[in-house]
């Protein structure tokens, strides 16, 4: 973890990377004014801000946001213009504003039980305690969380079991979890399974919540990528040590390629395999494709893409290996862009 920084210094750094005047531009048209919302929500592990955009769509207004992540933070700041506060635990529940909505894309960092069935005692020192600490404080109407598919055989399901028994008997939701896939459930051509809570409090519940059904995946690999050449640093050049095993396995145009520790994967059912928090630290952890020019890495923008990021979300000028981990942690926005439109249906919104 970087050292906290102040808001001003994350200000100053970044003017200075997005030193474009266009930016502005971009600026105010990703900016909701906020004024005829509907509903409000927060927004904890924002990370750059998926969650906000599908809810924003639909009408809601963000009233808290937390991500403590300072390179996140630029690239939240460069498309809201709002930096997000820092570590959850330094923040008292009490002191977040009522919201309708709780949205948390929380770190997957599993807890083990060891049958202390002990409520939220089981739970203290997690991330998924805060967020129910801040539903115990505040009680919104509903629930958004999301996590990676892992969770649901964790210790034999009995995480999950535990997540579900706090949320449900001491905080009074009744809860709906189901793993979607982006490419079958959001038409976007990576194969993504994560795991999502919607939770709807007792008191606004009026039957089963649903999530949405599959859809038609009709994107390919060819709506993401980009076909112009892109900057040389993204291509193999023939004297990397990959590059003779590239150069025989990476032959299709129409197939995005993986670098395994010592062999290349083919992604057989031409979508994009599941982009990861750390697929830039390795560098040839990036998907790779062959183009006309050569063979080279997803570049941050089509990552971007794979995750249904709209062209004008803004990427600063940050190291691309911060990117690729962001854009790796983030979510499909146009699948929480789903999720958020039956959550508002559901509330009459
Ligand atoms: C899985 S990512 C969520 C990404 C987000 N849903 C998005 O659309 O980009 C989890 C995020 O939680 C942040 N995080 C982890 N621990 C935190 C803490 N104690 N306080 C605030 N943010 C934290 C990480 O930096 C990371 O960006």
């Amino acid at each position: 973890m970087d050292k906290i920084i102040s808001s001003q210094e994350i200000i100053f750094e970044l003017e200075k990377k997005i030193g474009d005047p266009s930016i502005d531009l971009i600026l105010k048209d990703n900016i909701k004014n906020g004024k005829n919302y509907k509903f409000k929500f927060i927004d904890l592990f924002a990370g750059i801000g998926g969650f906000r955009i599908a809810f924003e769509k639909h009408g809601g207004k963000s009233v808290f946001t937390s991500e403590w992540d300072k390179n996140s933070q630029y690239t939240f700041y460069a498309n809201f213009k709002e930096i997000p506060k820092g570590d959850i635990n330094a923040i008292d529940p009490n002191s977040i504003p009522q919201h309708n909505i709780l949205l948390a894309g929380f770190p997957c960092q599993a807890f083990s039980i060891a049958g202390h069935r002990k409520g939220f005692e089981d739970i203290r020192g997690t991330l998924f305690f805060n967020i129910a600490k801040i539903l115990e404080s505040k009680s919104p109407p509903a629930f958004l969380l999301e996590n990676v598919k892992g969770l649901e055989n964790h210790n034999n399901g009995e995480t999950l079991n535990r997540m579900r028994e706090i949320l449900e008997l001491k905080l009074n939701y009744k809860v709906k979890i189901e793993v979607l896939n982006s490419m079958t459930h959001a038409n976007i051509p990576q194969n993504r399974e994560r795991i999502f809570f919607v939770g709807i409090h007792n008191e606004y519940y009026k039957g089963e919540f649903c999530f949405p059904k599959e859809i038609e995946l009709k994107k390919t690999i060819h709506d993401c990528l980009l076909a112009e050449k892109q900057d040389d640093k993204y291509y193999y050049k023939s004297n990397h040590p990959y590059y003779t095993e590239l150069e025989k396995n990476v032959t299709k145009r129409d197939t995005i390629y993986q670098w395994r520790r010592k062999y290349v994967r083919e992604n057989k059912s031409n979508v994009c395999p599941t982009l990861t928090a750390n697929m830039g630290t390795g560098g040839h952890n990036v998907p790779i494709i062959r183009d006309k020019f050569g063979i080279r890495k997803l570049t941050p923008r089509e990552c971007a893409n794979f995750q249904g990021y709209s062209p004008k979300y803004i990427l600063p000028k940050i190291a691309d290996s911060k990117l690729y981990y962001q854009i790796g942690n983030s979510v499909t926005v146009p699948l929480i862009e789903r999720i958020a439109k039956r959550m508002i249906k559901y509330l009459e919104y």
